[in-house]
């Protein structure tokens, strides 16, 4: 008798890559330049992925405006990160950093110019020459769309290489064979409805960030946290979700983003006083201090009533004094965005901004290959045939804190090594499980689709959502207290119970907006748990996660990565690697801008 199992389509492949934006497309770019047969699923048109609305840089010490280095870029990392990212990772990505950007160059993307032909650098926060010395200009940028470019740039190389793309596809769960290799996804094609077994002997995970799991942010709708969720349901546990960042110049009201590259030509931000007051927080980087740093001084501005506006809650970002020329040639994007959500024309007025949920620092563990870890007694271990990069991943290059066009460099530095380690793994024929899914990994997951699918009654997908995102808003800010995190991990437990009877009306299979949401929320709540459970317990401040009550950072007891694993919401700690491949180590020391 042929079971429902047998029944449901099946392709197979030597690699699958979820998610096309930068690290997802620079992954599948190498794979395919070796012959392999690799599939790229996207929710959305590849060049519509979030990656295309990065806007200020990739960074990299080029040295093109003045002297630079890449040890001083490692410094900044580590440093930016609060000493939480990891050391040899870091190395390994700031030394990769000016070749990773060359080959840009050499695919043809398509960046601006200095009068000597080299690539425009500019500055970016916490970027700084020496040590901490002095600003440096280390931002390669594309005025300011820097992310589009460089995803037409891999879509066209991809393109060229015959990487096949399923567009408007969904990954559900990650499937593993009956020794817990993982040989694949289950998917959805979106435009028919139907379910799809696709095997693979590499799969990685390359689904961004999650960031609308909060009301107000300035990601891609799509960012919902796919990736995260199949990992975390596969107990797989998720890393250092307590830290967040929040971008200190979204427009107020709308969260569309402002590039940290206005403040990087000249722009500053001011109270209602007309005071740069950043000043006063970071005497040496002002405007330029991370970002974390900035997003604490705006919002204590605004608490102490000095924001601006009738209801005083933001501050303004003034950029008039460049001129007309270098905001058209610089910043034309910002001046339409400025316009078009701001209500203001930024040759003439300053934007009003609020910092806004930006990046998601933590993610599924790997290593450098990028090969997903679980942990065991004490010790990681590898998951077979898995692989996680750019931001759903946490390798970790961004700790507590991420440094500004370190994400994109982060998506190309391993999106390609992980390319080339795959590569090196499939050749070794020793290394291939190839085997089938389990059934029972099938099964569990038609299961909980069935579920949902057949509900009828409970709790409306939208409201569900809305309740979702107000609460992260609410009980995880910019500033936290021990008594509303721990008041949130009950709201947000609440909602995950809530969860298993949310329920979508319209049935049909066809292109079914409601049904991907549903879906969609199953990873959204995983991500909350996890970020609100590891935040609560943090009792300390570092980098984004910066608590009232525990307002210092605290090396004794907390200079260690956060693991939640989403079976029992059980925590767990591992130690920050302190040592760098080939060069001295930074040891933690006070963080002052
Ligand atoms: O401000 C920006 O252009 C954003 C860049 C980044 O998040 O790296």
């Amino acid at each position: 008798m042929v079971s429902f199992l047998d029944k449901l389509p099946r392709r197979k492949f030597d690699a699958i890559v979820v998610g096309a934006g930068g690290a997802g497309m620079r992954c599948s770019l190498q794979l395919s330049q070796a012959g392999l047969s690799v599939v790229v699923l996207s929710k959305v048109f590849p060049t519509r992925s979030h990656t295309v609305a990065a806007q200020g840089g990739i960074s990299a010490s080029l040295g093109n405006m003045s002297e630079d280095d890449w040890y001083w870029h490692m410094y900044d990392t580590i440093k930016g990160s609060d000493w939480l990212g990891d050391q040899d990772a870091i190395e390994f990505m700031c030394r990769e950093a000016p070749n990773a950007v060359y080959e840009l160059e050499h695919f043809g993307m398509p960046f601006d110019r200095n009068s000597d032909g080299t690539i425009y650098q500019r500055p970016f926060g916490g970027h700084t020459a020496n040590f901490g010395e002095k600003p440096v200009q280390r931002a390669c940028a594309v005025a300011d769309r820097t992310g589009h470019a460089l995803l037409h740039t891999l879509y066209q190389r991809n393109v060229a290489l015959k990487t096949q793309f399923f567009v408007e596809w969904m990954a559900l769960d990650i499937l593993q064979d009956n020794s817990g290799n993982v040989v694949g996804v289950i998917a959805l094609e979106i435009e028919t409805g139907e379910f799809y077994i696709l095997e693979a002997k590499a799969t990685v995970i390359a689904t961004g960030g999650s960031g609308r799991i909060w009301a107000a942010s300035t990601n891609a709708f799509i960012n919902t946290g796919d990736g995260l969720g199949m990992a975390a349901r596969s107990g797989i546990p998720l890393q250092d979700m307590e830290f967040w960042q929040f971008h200190p110049t979204g427009v107020a009201g709308a969260g569309v983003l402002i590039t940290e590259g206005v403040r990087g030509e000249g722009g500053i931000l001011l109270n209602k006083d007309g005071e740069r007051f950043m000043e006063r927080y970071a005497p040496t980087l002002k405007d330029l201090a991370p970002r974390d740093f900035v997003s604490r001084s705006m919002d204590q501005e605004i608490k102490e009533g000095r924001g601006c506006g009738s209801d005083g809650n933001h501050v303004l970002l003034k950029l008039d004094h460049l001129g007309f020329d270098i905001i058209n040639r610089r910043l034309p994007s910002i001046r339409e965005i400025a316009i078009k959500f701001g209500n203001v024309d930024p040759v003439k007025e300053p934007i009003p901004v609020v910092p806004t949920i930006h990046y998601q620092m933590g993610g599924i563990p790997t290593n450098l290959n990028g090969q997903v870890l679980s942990r065991k007694y004490g010790e990681d271990e590898i998951v077979n045939g898995l692989y996680a990069i750019g931001e759903c991943s946490a390798v970790s290059v961004h700790g507590a804190n991420r440094l500004g066009t370190n994400s994109l460099l982060d998506l190309i530095v391993f999106g390609r090594s992980t390319g080339q380690f795959i590569i090196k793994t499939l050749r070794d024929k020793n290394n291939i499980f190839g085997l089938s899914p389990s059934n029972h990994t099938i099964e569990k997951s038609i299961e909980r689709l069935n579920k949902l699918e057949s509900r009828s009654s409970g709790e409306k997908v939208q409201n569900f959502g809305d309740d979702l995102r107000l609460s992260m808003q609410h009980y995880c800010g910019v500033f936290r207290t021990s008594c509303l995190l721990n008041e949130g991990v009950k709201k947000i437990e609440e909602l995950a119970k809530k969860y298993e009877y949310v329920y979508f009306q319209d049935k049909s299979k066809i292109f079914n907006t409601a049904r991907i949401e549903a879906l969609e929320l199953a990873n959204m709540i995983e991500v909350a748990r996890a970020t609100i459970k590891s935040a609560a317990a943090r009792t300390e401040s570092r980098g984004a996660h910066a608590l009232n009550d525990y307002p210092d950072r605290d090396d004794k007891n907390w200079l260690k990565h956060t693991l939640w694993y989403s079976e029992g919401g059980i925590l767990d700690y591992k130690p920050v690697n302190m040592n760098p491949l080939r060069v001295k180590s930074f040891p933690p020391k006070v963080r002052t801008f």
